[in-house]
């Protein structure tokens, strides 16, 4: 299996868990019925989908990706679900699009810029160039979890090395912190900039699309052994996070987690 097709397949797996709760994120955003928005950093296209939904059927979504494989799955499933003709990919660096300034009405872009840390202001000005005056720059990515209730001590232990994104963070400067992001709309000359969390949730009894995203979503965050996690920690996550364990956590009826997106948005001023 190659990385790139490991990426394919946790996109899919995670999609229960994330699917519900980034309807409600886009649904917050009122996108206009019939605008035209981008998609940056779309990977597989799950979110062109939803946004497509969002802007109707006279709307159009551009997604756009850097990696040609993503690229060419995004393609045949929007196919496959009917989206064909309103739905466009194509390939390209969100650092420097291949689009005229003004080219879309929006510009979304989920859990791809600056998260979980990076250099904000450039890619901010770039979205900001292909979207017209008055329009809506958006970022949105996954902020937090609480996804082992009983053992928040543990969690917050692996999650403090964290395999999944410990190595994004490392010594980075707080202030390119995806948190940090108000700021950084600001630096790009953007106006009425906004931030607000949503909160995602899963109960038991788990449907199994659910209970596969947070099994796949476990592996990803934790299940490389970090140096720095200690034996007992180490055994206790074998013990509870990986299905078929004595005490696999999803098994157990009262299991409860949450899990939040954090959105920012600005508006393109009058050039
Ligand atoms: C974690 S995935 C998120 C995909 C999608 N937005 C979602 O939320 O499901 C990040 C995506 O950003 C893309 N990406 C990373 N750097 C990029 C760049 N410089 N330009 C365009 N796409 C990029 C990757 O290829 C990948 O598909």
């Amino acid at each position: 299996m190659t990385d790139l097709s490991l990426g394919i397949q946790r996109a899919l797996a995670a999609n229960p868990l994330r699917e519900p709760v980034l309807r409600v994120v886009i649904e917050s955003l009122q996108l206009p019925r019939g605008s035209h928005g981008l998609d940056a950093g779309c990977g597989i296209g799950l979110q062109s989908l939803m946004l497509a939904d969002a802007v109707s059927a006279e709307g159009h979504i551009t997604g756009l990706d850097i990696a040609p494989e993503v690229l060419s799955f995004a393609t045949d499933n929007a196919r496959r679900a009917g989206y064909a003709e309103r739905i466009t990919f194509c390939e390209g660096d969100v650092k420097d699009m291949p689009f005229e300034a003004d080219s879309f009405d929006w510009a979304w872009s989920a859990d791809c810029i600056g998260y979980p840390a990076g250099e904000l202001t450039p890619l901010l000005t770039e979205l900001a160039r292909v979207v017209r005056p008055g329009g809506c720059v958006i970022l949105v990515g996954w902020s937090s979890q609480q996804l082992l209730p009983g053992y928040p001590l543990l969690e917050a232990r692996l999650n403090a090395t964290c395999s999944g994104y410990i190595p994004f963070l490392r010594g980075k400067d707080p202030a390119l912190n995806f948190l940090s992001a108000l700021r950084r709309f600001r630096e790009a000359g953007l106006r009425d900039v906004k931030a607000r969390t949503f909160v995602g949730d899963v109960q038991a009894p788990l449907s199994g699309g659910e209970r596969a995203a947070l099994a796949s979503l476990f592996e990803m965050l934790w299940g490389q052994p970090q140096a720095e996690v200690s034996a007992e920690d180490w055994q206790a996550y074998q013990r509870l996070c990986v299905p078929g364990s004595a005490d696999f956590i999803l098994e157990d009826d009262g299991y409860y987690a949450f899990f939040t997106y954090s959105l920012f948005r600005g508006r393109v001023p009058p050039r």
